[in-house]
This record gives C-alpha cells, sequence and structure tokens, in this order.
C-alpha cells in the first residue's frame, strides 16, 4: 500500500524526521527530551529506511554519510579494539565504539552525574541492515566498501562480548536482539563485499541463537529466560536471521504476543520492564504490525496500525511510549520528575509507522 498523501499522522511523520535530520545527515532522537539529543545508529537506521520506502531517498543517502563519516573518524578506536580482541584481551566498554554520536559525528564526554552507558553494538549491525536498503542492489562505492569492511570486522570481533542491550539495560550483557542485528550486518558485509569469512560469521551467530536462546521453541530475550523482548521480532522482519515463517520465529512471535501485548492493545518492550513504568511502545506495535503484514495477517496488522494512531497527539505527534496501561504504575512518576515528559515526538516511533503504513 501506498503510504496516504493528506493523512495527518503520515505529514506530521515526514516532518518530524525532516525537521530532526541535522545539517550533518545526523537524526536526532527526540527533538525535545533532553538526554536523546543525539543520533543513535539505531533509531537512525530505521529512520533511513523508512524515508527510502517513501521516496525520500536524498534524507537516508545523507544519514548513512553521516554516519560512515563518524565511524570513519573513529577508526584508529575501533582498529585498537580490533587489536586488543585479536590478543586475546578484553577491552573496557568506554572503549568501543559508541551506540550513539553528537550531531557533528563526535564522541560524547560522559555525564559525571548522570551517566548512561554507551557500549552496544547492535546500532552497527542495523546501519549495515539499513545502507544494503538504501543501495537497492547498486554497488557500494570503494569509500563505503572500506567502512563496511571495518565494521563487518568490528562485528565478527565483538559479538560475544556482553554488552548493553537495545534498550541501554545490562541484564547480564546477552541479548537476542543484539545477536540478530550483528548477524544481520555480517549477513550484508558478506554481500556488499563478497567475503565469505563474514558469512561464516553470521552463521555461528544463528548456531549460538538456535542453541543457547531457545526455550519451549522460541527465542527468549537472553539464555536460560522465559521472558521475551519485542526486539526479538526483528529476527525475522526485517533482519532475515531465519525467514518469517520459519517455525522458530512463527513460534516467538506467538509468544510476543502472549506476553507482550497490553490492555490497551498496544505492545510492551519485556515483562518487569520499569522505564517510565515500562508502558506500551508505539514503535514495537508498529514493528509487530510489520511481521503481520509481512506474514499475510492483514486484520491483525490494521488493528496495531489502528491502535498507534489512537496514541497520536493532537498535532500528529508520536510519543515513545504511552503509560495509560504501564506495567508499574509507581514508577512512572519518579521518571516524569527526572527526566520529564515521555520523549514525544520520537523520530524512530514516526518511522516504524510509516514503514508499517508503507508495507502494508
Ligand atoms: C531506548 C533506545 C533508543 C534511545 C533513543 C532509549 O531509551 O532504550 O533503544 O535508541 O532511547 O531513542
Amino acid at each position: 500500500m501506498a503510504i496516504a498523501t493528506g493523512d495527518l499522522i503520515t505529514e506530521r511523520s515526514l516532518a518530524v524526521l525532516r525537521d530532526g535530520q541535522s545539517p550533518s545527515g545526523a537524526f536526532v532522537a527526540s527533538p525535545n527530551f533532553r538526554v536523546y539529543n543525539f543520533g543513535w545508529l539505531r533509531d537512525g537506521a530505521f529512520c533511513a529506511y523508512a524515508l527510502d520506502r517513501v521516496g525520500h531517498s536524498a534524507a537516508a543517502g545523507a544519514w548513512h554519510r553521516w554516519v560512515q563519516e563518524a565511524i570513519e573518524r573513529h577508526r584508529p578506536r575501533a582498529e585498537a579494539v580490533l587489536a586488543l580482541l585479536a590478543s586475546g584481551e578484553t577491552p573496557p566498554g568506554g572503549e568501543m565504539l559508541p551506540a550513539r554520536y553528537t550531531l557533528d559525528g563526535a564522541i560524547e564526554h560522559e555525564d559525571p552525574v548522570d551517566p548512561w552507558p554507551n557500549f552496544q553494538i547492535d546500532g552497527y549491525g542495523m546501519w549495515l541492515w539499513s545502507l544494503e536498503q538504501h543501495l537497492a542492489g547498486r554497488a557500494p562505492d570503494p569509500e563505503q566498501m572500506r567502512t563496511v569492511e571495518l565494521v563487518g570486522r568490528y562485528l565478527a570481533a565483538s559479538w560475544r562480548l556482553p554488552c548493553w542491550s537495545c534498550w541501554e539495560e545490562f541484564n547480564g550483557g546477552e541479548h537476542a536482539s543484539t545477536l540478530a542485528s550483528a548477524c544481520a550486518g555480517l549477513d550484508v558485509a558478506a554481500r556488499l563485499l563478497g567475503e565469505v569469512a563474514f558469512a561464516d560469521d553470521a552463521e555461528h551467530i544463528r548456531a549460538e541463537l538456535r542453541s543457547r536462546y531457545v526455550t519451549d521453541g522460541y527465542v527468549a530475550l537472553s539464555p536460560g529466560e522465559k521472558r521475551v523482548d519485542s526486539s526479538v521480532l526483528w529476527l525475522g522482519v526485517p533482519f532475515g536471521v531465519f525467514a518469517a515463517d520459519d517455525p522458530l520465529v512463527v513460534a516467538t512471535v506467538d509468544e510476543v504476543k502472549r506476553q507482550l501485548i497490553g490492555p490497551s492493545g498496544g505492545v510492551y518492550r519485556y515483562r518487569g520492564d520499569t522505564y517510565y513504568g515500562g508502558g506500551e511502545w508505539l514503535l514495537l506495535t508498529s514493528s509487530l504490525a510489520w511481521h503481520e503484514s509481512v506474514a499475510g495477517s492483514g486484520e491483525s496488522a490494521r488493528e496495531l496500525r489502528r491502535w498507534v494512531r489512537e496514541q497520536a497527539r493532537e498535532n500528529g505527534d508520536l510519543p515513545e511510549q504511552v503509560t495509560g496501561a504501564s506495567q508499574f504504575a509507581d514508577d512512572v512518576e519518579p521518571w516524569l520528575e527526572r527526566w520529564g515528559p515521555v520523549a514525544t515526538p520520537l523520530l524512530w516511533s514516526h518511522a516504524m509507522f510509516l514503514i508499517s503504513e508503507a508495507v502494508a
């Protein structure tokens, strides 16, 4: 389905993405939520993909150039970490490549009062996934190939290191969705560079997921867990770590629906989430809608998309989450006091909305 022109939320989504892109090409996570004033590779990968899907490829291209420049600027850091890993040492998280950069592509100074973990590898896999979608069959240019090669080596060397999850939480440091992103990135590096070794690394990750992360036939959020995390949805759609109709993906998506659809119809991140009380997340609800459309479950996708639309503010802004049916009502207020209202608009919520509409 083509996205509807003249539709308030669609138009607002395009405007939020346009206005949230800095002249450098970076997408800010949210323009008016102090702590989200950075460019995350994770959020940006989906913003760029959404823009490609709706015909704004130039803006997507500007983001990919920003990522490439930011990574190249920090090549010495990446090479130093790779050398340490090759010698059998484990670098401290603070020396790894960051999850987010300033909008100018620098590494932020850690806030001494309210430090925020920045070592996550999933965004690098997501960048490669999004880049391949952007190239749409074109060969990368030599400069791009150089950066893709570096990121491929970085992912191959670091995917086993315990790191923070896509939600910036540690929980033991092993996360199915981080592995899914790394696997997707390595598959892309293998295809774009014709480098079989990266495909082998991706296979090792698949084997690890199947051997250590599967509980009762579905992929749990971490080894030995019964809980799922909605980010495991990405294993099938869009990362293709396993096919969307692979029994493992089907069982995992069923489990996400069983454990994580909230009473109002939106999707939680995981059971036990306390961030702003652990409410229902718009981008995850759109993500499930995306899977459902690909899987041919049109009615379910429509219902999920309807729920997302119902959460829009009057001007069409989409928040990160809604707290009306949060898991821990008492935990909402402390976050409001600490960081202010829930991030609104969140660019990633708008991106996932556009994607869910475009694929329907
Ligand atoms: C989320 C991350 C996200 C970041 C910026 C965090 O609260 O956990 O997944 O990348 O916000 O949107």
